[in-house]
């Protein structure tokens, strides 16, 4: 992932472009990271391979619609855009199954995993889909809100680059302590980067916050009706109930001046999440919490450390002009969303590459 992320990084500042959309550029990373965790290192390695199976995977992903939820068979076209890219997605992963089998050739990762416990085709490429619907869309708006958020608070940027430093002089061997921030950044080991990076958490954490749209859905499967506390309503027996998520994340009694981004809420004395049990269910909550926190926190860190210590950054627009205007998602949608506008950061390399 460090790798991946350094690699992505460093073609960034070499591509002779001063601006890039996070919407897209890091979006791709994420897809990049998502596709080593869940899927196959033959697509993760190849950037070809990667914009194609993206552009496939989107197929998938974007049409499938309130209507094509109740209605899977009923043919239109967002089902044959369905077919289409799921087609594609299974020949690719074939041809890389087939090869695999007829070479004799052995790499660790999730499809080999899946190979060698005899998964047939269809279940392989199931898992690769769903955990790519699961893990690319919420980390990859989520890694472009935070990179905004924090070109817009050089406050907060301080203390990201503070927290990125301190963790890497901490875990950099003397011999190498000349090196670049981000060469030193190889040295945090797993544990430190998933544990010692606590401000660049409350970022994706307050950025969740502002981006988990729609409503949580649990149907009651017993066949009892179940009373919802003394209110003397109930969930009857088999039916659904909905929570729009807003309620209680812009709910203004809990969290101050709802719409802003502001990691401090979760500090010390405001501990705006703890005034009552389940404030904050951007992960899910009950019997079915995000099984990818961990590792979408672990890639937000390793994201957001990377891009901080080796770019300066700002807010411009199209045209490359300087900007104070935020991209906002649509409240009205039922999932995250790329933001319309979107957004372009103006960056600048700090650091020369290499050692
Ligand atoms: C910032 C990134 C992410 C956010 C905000 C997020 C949020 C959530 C939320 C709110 C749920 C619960 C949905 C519900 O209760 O109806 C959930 C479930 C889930 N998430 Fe994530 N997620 C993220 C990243 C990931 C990643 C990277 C993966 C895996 C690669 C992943 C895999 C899953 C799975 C498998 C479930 C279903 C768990 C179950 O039903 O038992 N998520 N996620």
């Amino acid at each position: 992932m460090t790798s991946d992320t350094h690699t992505a990084f460093e073609a960034l500042a070499a591509s002779g472009s001063s601006m890039t959309d996070p919407f897209d550029s890091i979006y791709r990373l994420v897809y990049q990271l998502t596709m080593r965790t869940v899927g196959c290192a033959d697509i993760a390695d190849s950037p070809e391979l990667l914009r194609k199976t993206l552009a496939w995977f989107h197929l998938v992903e974007e049409s499938t619609t309130a209507a094509s939820t109740l209605f899977p068979r009923l043919p239109g076209v967002g089902y044959f855009q369905r077919m289409y890219g799921g087609a594609r997605l299974y020949t690719t992963l074939k041809k890389v199954v087939d090869s695999r089998a007829r070479t004799g050739t052995r790499v660790d990762d999730p499809l080999q995993f899946l190979i060698d416990e005899g998964d047939d085709m269809m279940h392989i490429i199931g898992f690769v889909i769903s955990g790519l619907i699961a893990g690319l869309l919420n980390s990859g708006i989520n890694a472009g809100f935070v990179l905004a958020y924090l070109a817009h608070s050089p406050e907060w940027l301080a203390h990201v680059r503070a927290e990125v430093e301190t963790v890497a002089d901490k875990y950099t061997p003397d011999e190498a302590s000349h090196q670049t921030l981000a060469a030193r950044l190889a040295h945090v080991p797993l544990e430190a980067w998933e544990s010692e990076l606590p401000i660049v958490d409350l970022c994706l954490r307050d950025s969740i916050r502002l981006q988990t749209l729609g409503s949580g859905f649990r149907r009651n499967i017993s066949n009892r009706d179940v009373p919802i506390g003394s209110t003397g309503e109930v969930i009857p027996a088999g039916a659904f109930a909905a929570y729009p998520l807003d309620d209680i994340h812009m709910n203004p009694a809990v969290y101050q001046d709802p719409t802003k981004w502001d990691p401090a809420r979760y500090l010390d004395p405001r501990n705006e999440d703890k005034k009552a049990p389940l404030t904050f269910v951007g992960w899910g909550a009950g019997r079915h919490p995000c099984l990818g926190m961990r590792f979408a926190k672990l890639e937000s860190n390793v994201i957001v450390a990377y891009w901080a210590a080796m770019f300066d950054f700002s807010l411009c627009d199209e045209q490359g002009m300087p900007t104070d205007v935020l991209p906002v998602s649509n409240r009205d949608a039922w999932t995250a969303r790329k933001p319309q506008p979107g957004c372009r950061l103006r960056f600048e390399a700090r650091e020369k590459s290499g050692a």
